[in-house]
């Protein structure tokens, strides 16, 4: 296997959904508008990394994490695993691709079944995929227990039972239960107390070192996101406008969206957090996507060329890169 190749590719992948169908437009005879959730997104993602992507509530880090495990299939680009590209996948490429890449969602109280007891939800995720003989399966739920903290008796007991946290725990184990490689965790622990939020994070860096895992972590809380990632790939309206070590993005942002981000996040001290928005002025509407740069109308450095020429990810030094005209918005004037 070569060692460089990413161990997933996203080439380019585009997403639309159809929007509301005004009544205006259908007597019109016009189709409905379309939602641009994801726009030519084009990010790699290495063995062993933990990747943050973040971004405003509402600029297709779903869309994107589920296209990732082929909940959505993207309407244009592809996405490659290990250099095979996932929508070609068939039989038992598929079935092998649906066991080592994994998703974890936000929802426990939704993901879990209720009327199941812990022992089996994760018998059964060991038995879809045919992870160990019968025989072998208690032994093997007891070490997924302890994998992720959980005392023993919690195998008779029923998701209602727990936690939010312990239930995100619960979520854990089920994914870990067939030994995936790559873990997407798309807000995992956006519902919880700050104080739960941190065990729960800790708990997933620690696995992510134990079994070697590549995690895309999906957050739209800075703090977590700077604690968790080797690298972050910040989303604004359905694209990546930077992707940065997480040290280079938190010390020297290469996009003003990025800055922006930074500057409205809450302190980690609960009792001082900002209240602060990403940006001054609205986020357009997906329905309606700008021309040119779509951070335009919020950008404190925008020029007359952002408003007509889209800016293309494109190295910045340091492996930064970003989609903005100005290479150093550090020292354009604000307009
Ligand atoms: N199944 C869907 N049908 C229609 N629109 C959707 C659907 N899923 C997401 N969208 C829209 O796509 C855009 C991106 O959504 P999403 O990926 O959930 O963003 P995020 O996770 O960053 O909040 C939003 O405008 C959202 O309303
Ligand atoms: S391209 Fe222009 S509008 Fe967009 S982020 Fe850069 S300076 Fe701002
Ligand atoms: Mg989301």
């Amino acid at each position: 296997m070569n060692a460089t190749l990413p161990i997933l590719s996203i080439d380019g992948i585009s997403k639309r959904f159809a929007g509301p169908y005004s009544l205006t437009r259908r007597l019109q005879g016009r189709p409905p508008l379309a939602v641009q959730a994801l726009r030519d997104v084009t990010l790699e993602i290495h063995r062993g990394e933990t990747l943050g992507i973040v971004g405003e509530s509402g600029c297709g880090k779903s869309t994107l994490a589920r296209c990732l495990v082929r909940l959505h299939e993207p309407d244009g680009g592809a996405i490659r695993f290990e250099g095979e590209d996932i929508a070609r996948l068939r039989g038992g490429d598929r079935r092998a691709f649906n066991r080592r890449v994994q998703m974890i969602f936000q929802d426990p109280y939704g993901s879990l079944n209720p009327r199941m007891t812990v022992s089996q939800i994760l018998g059964e995720a060991l038995s879809v995929h045919k992870m160990r003989p019968k025989a072998e399966i208690p032994h093997r739920i007891a070490e997924l227990l302890e994998l992720v903290r959980l005392p023993q008796d919690a195998a008779a007991r029923y998701p209602h039972e727990f936690s939010g946290g312990q239930r995100q725990r619960i979520g854990i184990a089920r994914a870990l239960a067939v030994e995936p490689e790559v873990i997407v965790a798309d807000e995992l622990v956006s519902a919880l107390d700050v104080s739960v939020q941190a065990q729960v994070v800790n708990l997933l860096l620690q696995l992510q070192e134990q079994l070697h895992l590549t995690v895309v972590f999906v957050a739209h809380d800075l703090r977590l996101v700077r604690h968790i990632s080797h690298r972050v790939a910040v989303m604004y309206l359905g694209q990546v406008v930077e992707v940065s070590t997480s040290e280079a993005l938190f010390t020297a942002p290469r996009h003003p969206y990025s800055k922006a981000l930074l500057d409205a996040a809450p302190e980690l001290d609960p009792s001082r957090r900002s209240r602060t928005v990403a940006a001054r002025g609205e986020l357009p509407s997906p329905l309606d996507v700008p021309p040119g740069c779509a951070f335009a109308s919020r950008c404190p450095h925008a020029f007359d060329r952002c408003r007509v020429e889209r800016p293309l990810l494109t190295p910045r030094g340091l492996g930064q890169l970003a989609a903005c005209h100005l290479e150093d918005f550090g020292a354009a004037p604000a307009q």
